[in-house]
């Protein structure tokens, strides 16, 4: 893989899940990182543990709900770092994966204010930043496999992932002959992420099949898609943009 050495990297929702091990991916890879998102405990010690590894790294509170809070970490990662070049919204909720006959209009605004309007708010203070310093740059969304399909339950939480495909490309489009790029990763269910084993704990019938018909057998890692996503920051993927790249073990393939 292409170097991301000296990129500067803002990382929402960087302290935990899929976002952490991307944090980790973009600090081997030479990255200075600002990893951003609510718990500032979590935060904290993932950004000395990048550190550790030698990286240049920081942790911010931000929350996506809060557009004044994208603004002021975009702006300390500039003020840290001097610049933007890649940027990963990985922050997303799921609080609802039941039938649509249950729908919880509530879980509904919350995951959508999260998953969709965070990541849309993101991008915006993003490509500003991007468009005035020049030069280019990448974006990667982290959206799902349920951007592409749906699944018999959990229709709220599908129609977050398939807008963040939708806002992808549309970004992608808008931005292309400024060399910035923008994408959208799609996992398969990723084990160890707080967020599939609280679906496991709570929809066990729901998603024991999902991770059943994964082709490859088995689910992802974090690390999996962390890689993907700094490959996919890097200059190795210089002519892809409005892709969303599939880490599905072939899920989408059947
Ligand atoms: N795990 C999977 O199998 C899977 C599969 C496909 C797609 N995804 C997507 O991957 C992304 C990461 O999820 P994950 O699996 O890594 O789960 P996770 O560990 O629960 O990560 C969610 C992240 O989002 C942050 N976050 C939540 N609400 C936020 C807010 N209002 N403002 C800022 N940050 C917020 C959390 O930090 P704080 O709580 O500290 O704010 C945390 O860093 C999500 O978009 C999810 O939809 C996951």
């Amino acid at each position: 893989m292409q170097s991301l050495r000296d990129r500067v990297a803002l990382i929402i929702g960087g302290n935990s899940g899929i976002g952490k091990a991307t944090a980790f991916a973009f600090a081997d890879a030479g990255a200075k990182v600002v990893i951003a998102a609510r718990r500032r405990a979590e935060g904290e010690e993932v950004a000395e543990q990048l550190r550790a590894r030698g990286a240049a790294a920081m942790f911010i509170t931000l929350d996506v709900t809060v557009e004044q809070d994208i603004v002021a970490g975009v702006a300390a990662t500039v003020a840290a770092y001097g610049r933007l070049d890649c940027a990963v919204n990985s922050a997303g909720v799921c609080e609802d994966f039941g039938p649509v006959t249950d729908v919880d209009g509530d879980a509904f605004d919350r995951m959508m204010a999260v998953n969709v309007r965070g990541t849309l708010l993101g991008m915006k203070h993003q490509l500003r930043q991007m468009v005035a310093q020049g030069g280019g740059g990448s974006i990667v969304n982290v959206a799902s496999i349920l951007s592409h399909v749906g699944t018999p339950t959990g229709s709220a939480y599908v129609a977050t992932k398939h807008a963040v495909l939708g806002i992808t490309r549309s970004a992608a489009l808008g931005h292309a002959r400024q060399n910035i790029r923008v994408n959208c990763v799609a996992p398969t269910a990723i084990t160890g992420t707080p967020m599939v084993d609280s679906a496991l704990a709570h929809f066990p019938a729901v998603m024991e099949p999902v991770i059943a018909a994964i082709p490859m057998g088995r689910p992802g890692r974090a690390d999996e898609v962390g890689r993907a996503i700094a490959w996919l920051s890097s200059d190795d993927a210089s002519f892809i943009t409005g892709h969303s790249l599939a880490l599905d073990g072939a899920q989408l393939s059947a």
